[in-house]
């Protein structure tokens, strides 16, 4: 049935921290070599936030961004949706913060919860204002400062992690362009292979974690990487179907950036070539919620995406979580 609005993306912006960490800076840090960083995971350097600087910051940077590419000003976004897995605050939630910097006076706001998979997860829960007509104008802000969540002594994780800030408008739209289709799902039944404990912190917590570590990413790299390179396929096929659409229509798949193995694994799965899959972790590291929206911005800015164009978001992530979304592309190139 034909909705009576659709939600498109019509303005994009995305920062990352000017502070490098190198693959070579790493070797230095943990028994670790670019050579094995780069075969493993594709991953040359990260970007890292000053110490000091609330991510909020970083976050509200790129909300400016992406509001005033899309021609509106603070004053009309009606909801900001954060999504961070490193937030300043467990209250205030980043999107408060967020609408605080900017000035989004009337605009709602509250995070949303999904780790990796939290743009797709906001993408999601905002079409649904957009389409039933509450709201015309939504900014999804993605931020993670994952390098204070990193053990910097666990060589499994901290090679693989970086911080940066991606923000969209998601806006009414009336030309029949925007979210065609999107999938959220969860395995909560699998969700301690990877975790960040807060508050409470089981023995399995402490067991897990190099000693007075409690607050750090700690994760079961080898299950991750099967769950991710079986359900990135799996969504985007399952995306593909719901709205009848053949993956030769597609001209990009932008996946969330965690290893370029998982990658080129989903890829083989869904017979396409990597040329469609967009990637840049290379130079980002896994940013988290942060990476397919810093993505899209990327390509959106080197004209790669013209104005009708399909594309397919995927993401997976700590809870388990996984999503996919279908847009046809509403910006001009
Ligand atoms: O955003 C979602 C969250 N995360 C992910 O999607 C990550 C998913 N998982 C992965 O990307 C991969 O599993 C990793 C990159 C984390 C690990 O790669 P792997 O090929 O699965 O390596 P492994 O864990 O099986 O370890 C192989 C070897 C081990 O040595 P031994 O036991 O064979 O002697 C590790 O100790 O590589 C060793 N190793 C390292 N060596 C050098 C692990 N980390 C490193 C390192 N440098 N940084």
């Amino acid at each position: 049935m034909m909705k009576p609005f659709k939600a498109g993306i019509i303005g994009l912006g995305s920062v990352l921290p000017d502070k490098k960490l190198t693959n070579s800076q790493l070797e230095s840090i943990v028994e670790t070599s670019d050579e094995w960083i780069v075969k493993r995971t594709g991953i040359r350097e990260r970007h890292i936030l000053d110490d000091g600087v609330p991510l909020a910051n970083l976050a509200a940077k790129a909300a400016v961004k992406a509001i005033e590419d899309a021609g509106l000003q603070p004053g009309d976004i009606e909801l900001i949706l954060g999504t961070t897995v490193t937030p300043d605050y467990l209250t205030p939630s980043l999107a408060c913060m967020v609408q605080k910097e900017i000035g989004a006076k009337n605009a709602a706001a509250f995070d949303v919860s999904a780790a990796c998979t939290g743009f797709i997860y906001a993408i999601q829960t905002g079409r649904q204002f957009i389409e039933n007509g509450t709201y015309k104008n939504i900014l999804i802000v993605s931020a993670e400062a994952l390098s204070r969540a990193t053990d910097f002594t666990d060589r499994k994780t901290c090679v693989l992690f970086g911080d940066g800030a991606g923000a969209v408008v998601l806006s009414q739209v009336d030309d029949n362009t925007g979210v065609d289709s999107a999938i959220i799902g969860a395995v909560g039944d699998d969700g301690d292979v990877l975790t960040i404990p807060f508050l409470y912190t089981s023995e399995t917590d402490i067991a897990n974690r190099n000693e007075g570590k409690k607050q750090v990413i700690w994760m079961d790299g080898s299950e991750v990487f099967t769950f991710a390179s079986r359900i990135m396929a799996d969504a985007t096929k399952r995306v593909l179907n719901s709205a009848d659409v053949e993956m030769d229509q597609i001209q990009y798949v932008f996946p969330h950036q965690a290893n370029m193995r998982i990658l080129q694994n989903a890829a083989k799965r869904l017979n396409v070539s990597m040329d469609k899959i967009y990637s840049n972790l290379e130079y980002t590291g896994n940013i988290s919620s942060a990476s397919i929206p810093v993505c899209l911005d990327e390509a959106s800015k080197k004209g790669l995406l013209k104005k009708g164009d399909k594309i397919v978001l995927v993401a997976f992530g700590g809870g388990l979580t996984y999503g996919s979304a279908l847009l046809t592309w509403s910006k001009e190139a």
